[in-house]
């Protein structure tokens, strides 16, 4: 375990770059009176260029499972008309309606999901191997979850092995979970250091030292696993063209399969959808240059079907 304390929040500062930032706004297309939502406001770079966006009339408002990343979202909106919920998306519809806002009559929603730069620089949370920390990787330290460390004491080698293998796509599940449940029986496994090693230790040499550490893909299954990621994503891919207005779109950003693929499925298998981009836009290698995370990201974007004019899209979204 490290010797210093975790920073305090209070400390802490937005390292979070926003992902395909104009292209969001582009899509959105927000203007002078729009309701938009952001449904995982995070340091809340999307939120504040969208709510500069919609003037005095309009309103963002942004969800995020993690209060400490709220108070990130809140210094970033200062003196902007955005209002942020201590809510994951998919109760978004319930969080609208407390704000009197109605189903049916949202602009706009984007997703921008995953979890941010700056939640995996806090160690105190547990989802990076880079620095040791305890084992928790909760988006939402007070819901009372289970932490990864407490699935990781509990789950039958099974159960590890089928999780690992579905969310991460790992090819040596079985033998990772056969190691961590032989491993337990000695001593918990409890901090992000322990099971990175116990991960690398399980990969054939050939395989360990490639331009990825084996940890990455076991890491990604548990914070699924731990966050229910999947989830939240499929109930509110089935809500959003409910939420929205005809004419309102949906602009997700994904950075696995896992994700994407639902994404796809769910707008091209709803006739309440008119998908907008026929190939996922990517970010351009001026934005990967600075920002190395935006190379896996995938936006998609759908429209609610309206039989009215469509509002002007950008002409050439990015292949
Ligand atoms: C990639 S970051 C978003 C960054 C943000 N777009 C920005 O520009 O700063 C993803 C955020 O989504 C939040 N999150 C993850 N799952 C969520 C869920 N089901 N509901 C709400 N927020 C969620 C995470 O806590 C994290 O803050």
């Amino acid at each position: 375990m490290p010797s210093e304390p975790p920073d305090p929040p209070e400390r802490r500062k937005a390292v979070h770059r926003p992902v395909l930032l104009d292209e969001v706004v582009e899509w959105l297309a927000p203007r002078e009176g729009s309701t938009l939502v952001d449904g995982t406001a995070g340091a809340g770079g999307h939120t504040s260029a969208l709510a500069r966006r919609v003037g005095e009339t309009g309103r963002v408002i942004g969800f995020d499972r993690d209060p400490a990343m709220l108070e990130l979202a809140r210094a970033a909106t200062e003196g902007l008309p955005v209002d942020l919920v201590h809510a994951p998306y998919s109760e978004m519809r319930e969080g609208l309606a407390g704000l009197g806002i109605a189903a049916g009559t949202v602009d706009g929603v984007v997703l921008d999901l995953g979890l941010s730069s700056d939640q995996l620089a806090w160690r105190d949370r547990g989802f990076s191997f880079g620095s040791d920390g305890p084992l928790d990787m909760r988006f939402d330290p007070t819901s009372g979850l289970p932490t990864a460390a407490e699935l990781l004491a509990e789950m039958s080698a099974e159960d590890l092995a089928n999780a690992i293998y579905e969310y991460g796509e790992e090819r040596f599940s079985r033998r990772i979970a056969r190691r961590i449940v032989e491993t337990r029986d000695a001593r918990p496994l409890e901090t992000t250091g322990q099971l990175a090693e116990l991960v690398r230790r399980c990969i054939p040499g050939k395989l360990r030292h490639g331009p990825i550490d084996p940890a990455t893909r076991v890491f990604q299954a548990l914070r699924i696993l731990v966050n229910d990621e999947l989830g939240h994503l499929d109930k509110i891919l089935a809500e959003l063209p409910g939420i929205l207005a005809p004419g309102g779109r949906a602009a997700i950003i994904s950075f696995h399969s896992l994700e994407d693929r639902r994404v796809k499925w769910a707008f091209r298998n709803d006739d309440r959808w008119t998908v907008l981009t026929r190939k996922p836009v990517t970010a351009t290698a001026e934005e990967t240059a600075v920002n190395p995370r935006a190379r896996s990201a995938k936006l998609r974007v759908a429209e609610r079907w309206s039989n009215q004019e469509p509002i002007p899209t950008p002409t050439s979204p990015r292949p």
